[in-house]
C-alpha cells in the first residue's frame, strides 16, 4: 500500500530504487562541488532518514535540541553545525582530520566532526556551545579561565571537547594520558603547558564534586 512519499523509510527506499538512483547520479544523491570529497565516500541512507517533498529530511538532536534538517548525508557534520544550525564556536581548521579544530561529542565520544558525514551520526552530538552555559560552566571550561588558556583561541573549542572526554573516561588523568589524549589537538599558539594544568585542575574540581 503506497503510503506517500515522507512515510517511505530509508530502508524501504535503498532497497527499492535506491540503487538505481545512486548509479543514475539521481539529483537526491547530487555532490556539492564545494566538497569535492565527499565522493570519495559512498552513499548511505541511515535508519533516521526520510524522503521529504523538498529532499532529504534528517533527524539529528544537537546540544539537547532535536532538529529536522534537509540536508544531504554525506554533507560532513562540521558543515551541518557551521553553516545550517550556526554553531560556528565548532571550528574548521584542515578538514582532513589532522588538527582536532572542529571535535565534538557524538554520545559522549569525542570525533572529528569533519570526517563523520551526518548520515553516519549514530547518536546525540554535543558541540561546545552545549558543553556547558555561560552561568555553570563544565569543570574544562572553568579551568580553561583559570588558566588562560587560550591565546588566540581558534584551537580551544577542539581542545576543550577533547579533554572533557578524557576526563568523561579517565577521572584521573596523568600527563601521558593527557598528551597521548590531547596529542591529536594541534595549537599553533603552543599552549600546550597550560592545556595539561587545566586538564589537571579540571579533574580535581571534578574529583571534588563527586565526594
Ligand atoms: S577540521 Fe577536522 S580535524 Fe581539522
Ligand atoms: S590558541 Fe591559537 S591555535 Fe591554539
Amino acid at each position: 500500500m503506497w503510503r506517500g512519499r515522507d512515510a517511505l523509510t530509508a530502508e524501504a527506499l535503498y532497497s527499492t530504487w535506491g540503487a538505481a538512483c545512486r548509479a543514475s547520479a539521481h539529483p537526491l544523491f547530487h555532490v556539492s562541488s564545494r566538497h569535492p570529497f565527499w565522493k570519495m565516500r559512498h552513499h548511505r541512507l541511515p535508519r533516521m532518514t526520510t524522503i521529504s517533498d523538498r529532499g532529504l529530511r534528517m533527524k539529528l538532536t544537537v546540544d539537547g535540541t532535536d532538529h529536522e534538517l534537509d540536508i544531504e548525508t554525506e554533507m560532513p557534520l562540521l558543515w551541518v553545525l557551521r553553516d545550517e544550525l550556526g554553531l560556528t564556536g565548532v571550528k574548521y581548521g584542515c578538514g582532513i582530520a589532522q588538527c582536532g579544530a572542529c571535535t565534538v561529542h557524538i554520545d559522549g565520544q569525542a570525533v572529528r566532526s569533519c570526517q563523520v558525514a551526518a548520515g553516519d551520526v549514530w547518536g546525540p552530538v554535543t558541540t561546545i556551545h552545549g558543553l556547558g552555559t555561560p552561568e555553570t560552566l563544565h569543570a574544562v571550561q572553568a579551568a580553561w579561565i583559570t588558566h588562560q588558556v587560550a591565546q588566540c583561541g581558534y584551537c580551544q573549542s577542539g581542545q576543550i571537547m577533547q579533554a572533557a572526554a578524557l576526563l568523561a573516561t579517565t577521572p584521573a588523568p596523568d600527563d601521558a594520558d593527557i598528551d597521548d589524549a590531547m596529542s591529536g589537538n594541534l595549537c599553533r599558539c603552543g599552549t600546550y603547558p597550560r592545556i595539561r594544568a587545566a586538564v589537571k585542575t579540571a579533574a580535581a574540581t571534578l574529583a571534588e564534586a563527586s565526594k
